[in-house]
Order: C-alpha cells, then structure tokens, then sequence
C-alpha cells in the first residue's frame, strides 16, 4: 500500500522563483464557509484542538484585489480598502497576518500591497467576514507566488492557499474549496491535516446536494467576544478535553450519516455541536452569551415546525446570534414560507440571507 506522506510546515517554505513579477493585480472570490463539527479552541500557531468539518457557502463571499508595486524598503507597505474607501480599521489584523506568513510567502517586503475588498453580504450583518477575507487574500498571495514560479501543481496551490488562510483565521483554512471541508488531523479521514483543510473524501448521499443554509441576521451588531479571545478562554475551561473529544467523536459519527443520507442524525450532531459550542462559551471563565432571545426564539419555532411536519431542516450557529438554517433543497419552497410567516419577525430589519453549499473559492 502507498502511504502518502505527511505534508509538514517545511513543505510550505517557498523554492527559489525562475520568474519576475512587476507591477500588476490578481483577484479572488472567496466563500464564506458554515462549521458541522466547530473549531472552537487551538494551540501553537493557529492549530486547531479537535476536527472540524464545514459546508462552503456560494452567495456569501469576500472578493479581493491584490494591487503590487515593486519597491525597495525594507518593511511590510500596504493600505486597506473596502468597497473602495480605505478602512485603516483593518490594517492591524493584516499585518499581523503579514507577519505570520512571511516566513512561507518571502517577497511580501518587495511589494507595496493596495488591497481592495468588497462582501456580497452587508458588512454590517455581523457574518463573519474573516474566513473569506482571510482565504481571498491567501489565494490572491499563493497566485502571486505561482507567477513566480510556474511549477506550482493545483494542488500545491490549493493546500498553501488554504494553510495560508489559516494563519489569518483558522475557520478560513475550510474556504478554499468546497463543498464539504474538512480541517485537523482524524484518525478516521485520509489526508487530513492540522495544517489546511482537505476535501471531505467520503461518499455523500444525494440528499447533501445543494444543501441549503438561510442566515437569519438576528442580531448585527459587534460581538461583546471575539473568537480569538473564545478560542483563548478554552485553555482553562473545565470542560475543554471533553469537548475536544466530543467534537472527534462527532466527527466520527457524521461519515456513515453524510454516507447514508440520515437526516435525522444529521440534525441530531448539528444541533448539539452548535449548543455544545455556545456552552463552552457560557461556562468559560469569564463567562459570556452570544446568543439573544430571539436566538432561541427562532430555535424553539425551529423544533416546533419540525415536530409538527416532520420536515428534516435544523439549525447551527456560529460564534454570534445569527441562524443559519439548514435544510435539503427539496424543501426550499416550505422552509422559505416558514421562514417568511414565523422567523422573519426575528430579524434585525427584517433581514436574511439565501445561500447554499458551494464549491469554493475562484480566480477571477
Ligand atoms: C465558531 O476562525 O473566527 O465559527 O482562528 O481566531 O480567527 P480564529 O477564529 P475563527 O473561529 C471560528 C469558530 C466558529 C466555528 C467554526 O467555524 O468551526
């Protein structure tokens, strides 16, 4: 049997360039990405502590343009603009993330960056726009790095770009492609890695095809908590080693379901790993709730609407009060009637958004 072999840090390192590259721009279209299993808790430089698994999304994403300039000062130069207007706001984060990838992406200080990014979704609907903002400019960087050296295989490209992202933002690792994403090594699933996300390798029964998700925008307003300072808190958390276990233990559980096309187990692990991860957070120390009433609100309508049509659409959150609502196509015209009679009165402003699994990110 040939074993493929590990990919490590080392095999990130850049090789020497045969090409030049004066001045010019790439663009990437970047989805955005809704966890199964949740990441909630790393270590070392952005690894995570148990498997996560995600549907990439297709209508939420960051598309971004990378503008290079050569240039001879020895520092990092770069400006950030969304929606055209500059937004210093976001240079920090950048930076950092500059930083983190120097050692993989070494021409970064040769360049003067002009980065212009824009979301499908409102930036202020309080979606997480660091997974596609982070997997769109990776994509943009590793794009860069192939015109310097040709030789770079799609695969190649596609786990640096994804092994990139992470470094930004773990959850952006899962952006890269699509539809299912699987990130952190697994006893149980070939290839996968702690380092970038891999396609799911599985058979996935009919059922999952254009799996669709509504975001109902409950609350849009900044998080009280960041992620990073979640993922942080789960270093002392009295529960951290049972939830890692948890999260492989429903990583485990999701094969034969997503195999089998079993709706009703797959809502089972969905609905607990999103009530699991918001635990976590109510039972760090300090403690905190993203959730609002109308968080639950939705939830209860959720169970009530299932228990008296048996229809087979559930619920996940991520680290914020929004729902994504996630159901077969087959029910698209029932789930968005009920959306519109019962859960819209929930939404901040009435609002909510249509997407469905995706394939993944795209050069454009
Ligand atoms: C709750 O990827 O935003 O959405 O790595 O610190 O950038 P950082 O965190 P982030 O964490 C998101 C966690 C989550 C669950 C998930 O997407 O798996």
């Amino acid at each position: 049997m040939y074993l493929c072999p590990t990919m490590t840090e080392h095999d990130f390192l850049s090789k020497p360039y045969t090409n030049t590259l004066e001045k010019g721009q790439v663009t990437w279209q970047s989805p955005s990405n809704i966890a199964l299993v949740k990441y909630w808790g790393k270590y070392g430089e952005q690894l995570p502590k148990n498997t996560s698994i995600s549907f990439t999304l297709s209508n939420c994403f960051t598309k971004t343009t990378l503008f290079y300039e050569p240039k001879t000062s020895s520092d990092f130069e770069f400006e950030v603009y969304l929606d055209g207007q500059r937004e210093a706001g976001f240079e920090p984060k950048i930076l950092k993330f500059f930083q983190r990838i120097e050692h993989y992406i070494p021409f970064l200080k040769e360049y003067r960056f002009r980065i212009g990014t824009t979301n499908s979704f409102p930036h202020s609907s309080g979606i997480a726009s660091s997974a596609s903002g982070m997997s769109a400019l990776a994509l943009c960087l590793i794009a860069m790095e192939q015109q310097l050296n040709p030789s770079i295989t799609t695969d190649y490209f596609n786990q640096k770009a994804s092994f990139l992202a992470r470094l930004g933002s773990g959850s952006a690792c899962r952006s890269v492609e699509g539809p299912l994403i699987v990130w952190g090594e697994h006893a149980s699933i070939p290839g996968s890695s702690h380092l970038f996300g891999t396609k799911y390798p599985f058979g996935v029964h009919k059922n999952f095809d254009n799996y669709q998700d509504t975001i109902l925008l409950v609350d849009k307003g900044e998080k009280q908590v960041s992620s990073t300072v979640g993922h942080e808190l789960m270093h002392k958390h009295p529960f951290a080693e049972e939830r890692f276990a948890q999260a492989n233990s429903n990583m485990e559980k999701l094969i034969p379901v997503l195999r089998e096309g079993n709706l009703d187990a797959f809502i089972k692990i969905v609905e607990s790993e999103a009530l699991s991860l918001h635990a976590m957070m109510m039972t760090s120390m300090p403690y905190f709730i993203l959730m609002k009433p109308n968080t639950l609100e939705i939830i209860n309508r959720i169970w009530k609407y299932r228990n008296e049509t048996g229809s087979k659409v559930c619920f996940t959150l991520d680290a914020g009060a929004n729902v994504h609502i996630l159901y077969p196509e087959g029910e698209k015209t029932q789930v968005y009637d009920f959306i519109k009679k019962e859960l819209v009165v929930y939404c901040q402003n009435s609002q909510y958004i249509c997407d469905q699994i995706g394939k993944g990110a795209k050069k454009l």
